[in-house]
């Protein structure tokens, strides 16, 4: 996709050349600076009851008199905050998606401050309108006919346009990776493609990978993560990729990602409908792989580290029992009361291995937990952290990157259900507050870091007939990752 800013034609948009236009209206009312050839084609249709101005409404004129243009579609914003003008761009790309439009123009009407916001929501919403799952699907529709997408400001606006293009572009290819890995079915991604996933993106954008197979985890003494690897016939990978940005010495961010490419529950087998979901389960992973290709086109000047831990949870005759008590890397030892309490497991040792790189925040994202679902729903992800500035900055890059996240608690109360008889712990609590307890659990082996964790078993994916990956929380991570660069 090319995505570009230009400055308005003389003749005002509708003097704009392209296979299409799309004018985002801002407010209720017609917009007073809307160009003078195009106002007159709102009127009509808004008098005669055509069109109204209300949220993501859109309207399409074909070859619309008095415009250079063969297609024309409004689509109207409530406000001009870049969540509206966001909904409103993807209303309208909807509206304008034929064979025959391959350059698209789009300006904003009505929105006083027209900023490099607007911009990145516009590059996001035009990866997602043209974002098509076709890696196993043979018979998937042809892809989109849209090529190029340029924005129009005024000659001021450019450098700030411009910039917001490059971090939406830049956001928005990491989401459609996190997306295309987390889509990819389990016998089709399982660990060891996951792994060369990860080297793949390192050869291609100049990062450093280091694939650790099951000898190098033993020798770690990652027990947590083996128990859960070992019902499994696919060998497991310990994923390490590595951007530096600043100097050698400067601390890093670290992130952490859930990457069980497929959860059967293990032998506390999950129900048989909807399982096949469970591929999804490794979309912490997807997630940090995108946020490290976003990071890697746009360069900021800090380092970070991706670590992910990637295995299946499998019954079968070697898998883990209810009861066993495990080693973790750490030195606690865990007893794994229930097998599909996998997630914590293997993202325990990963967080241990995360103290070596003496990091300057360490966050981890996983679909950890249904309560989590059942707390938040689909819409914001679950954010945890005992670090009151850690957890501000994740809010305020989820604010900005239009990715919500909620701060959920960590008392020291919710710690008792992890109390075991026969180890340090329990790897599950009681039913209520699941969500908690799981982040509790993980907390245990974070005790010296600066760390926050991410549930986004709600937000990851999308069921139903949608049904598929949300390449979320890419945009929360990257921008975490930008305020964060000196
Ligand atoms: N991967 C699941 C969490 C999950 C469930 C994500 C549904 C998205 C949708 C995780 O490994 C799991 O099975 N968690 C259990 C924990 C329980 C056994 C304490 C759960 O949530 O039921
Ligand atoms: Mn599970
Ligand atoms: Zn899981």
């Amino acid at each position: 996709m090319d995505l570009r800013t230009q400055t308005l034609p003389a003749g005002g948009i509708a003097a704009v050349a392209a296979d299409a236009l799309l004018v985002v209206l801002v407010g209720d009312k017609a917009p007073p600076d809307l160009d003078a050839a195009l106002a007159p084609l709102l009127d009509d249709a808004v008098k005669h009851g055509d069109f109204e101005l209300k949220p993501s409404r859109t309207l399409y004129l074909h070859r619309p008199a008095g415009a250079k243009v063969a297609r024309l579609a409004f689509a109207a914003a409530a406000d001009a905050s870049p969540k509206s003008v966001k909904a409103a761009l993807a209303a309208g790309l909807a509206a304008l998606k034929a064979p025959g439009v391959k350059r698209l123009a789009v300006a904003l009407a009505g929105a006083d401050a027209v900023d490099d916001r607007h911009a990145e929501a516009l590059a996001l919403a035009v990866a997602d309108a043209v974002y098509l799952y076709r890696h196993t699907k043979p018979s998937a529709p042809a892809p989109a006919a849209l090529a190029s997408v340029t924005l129009l400001g005024t000659k001021a606006q450019q450098p700030v346009l411009a910039r917001g293009l490059a971090r939406g572009e830049a956001i928005a290819a990491g989401v459609t990776l996190a997306r295309e890995c987390a889509n990819r079915p389990a016998n089709h991604l399982t660990p060891g493609a996951l792994a060369d996933q990860a080297s793949a993106l390192a050869k291609s954008h100049g990062l450093k990978a280091e694939v650790l197979e099951r000898k190098h985890v033993e020798k770690l003494g990652m027990g947590a993560f083996l128990a859960v690897a070992q019902g499994s016939h696919e060998p497991l990978r310990f994923i390490v990729l590595r951007y530096q940005g600043a100097g050698k010495t400067d601390a890093p961010v670290v992130l952490v990602g859930k990457g069980i490419t497929f959860d059967t529950g293990g032998i506390s087998l999950k129900p048989a409908a909807e399982m096949d979901e469970m591929k999804f389960d490794m979309g912490g992973a997807a997630s940090v792989l995108g946020t490290m290709r976003a990071v890697a086109q746009l360069k900021p000047k800090v380092n970070v580290v991706a670590l992910i831990p990637a295995c299946e949870n499998m019954p079968g005759g070697r898998a883990v029992k209810p009861g066993d008590v495990v080693t973790s890397m750490s030195g606690q030892t865990i007893e794994i009361l229930n097998t599909d309490a996998e997630g914590r497991l293997i993202l325990c040792d990963a967080l241990t291995y995360a103290a070596r790189f003496k990091p300057q925040a360490v966050v981890d994202v996983a679909t950890l937990t249904g309560a989590c679902m059942i707390a938040l729903g689909h819409h914001h992800s679950g954010l945890f952290s005992a670090d009151d500035a850690l957890a501000a900055d994740l809010l305020a890059a989820s604010a900005a990157a239009l990715d919500p996240a909620w701060r959920m608690p960590l008392d020291a109360e919710y710690d008792e259900a992890l109390k075991s008889n026969f180890a340090d712990m329990a790897n599950v609590g009681p039913r209520a507050g699941g969500a908690i307890t799981a982040a509790k659990f993980l907390q245990r082996f974070a005790k010296d870091l600066p760390w926050a964790h991410l549930d986004i078993a709600g937000t990851a994916w999308k069921s139903g007939t949608h049904k598929g990956a949300t390449g979320r929380p890419v945009g929360l991570l990257t921008h975490f990752v930008l305020s964060r660069a000196r």
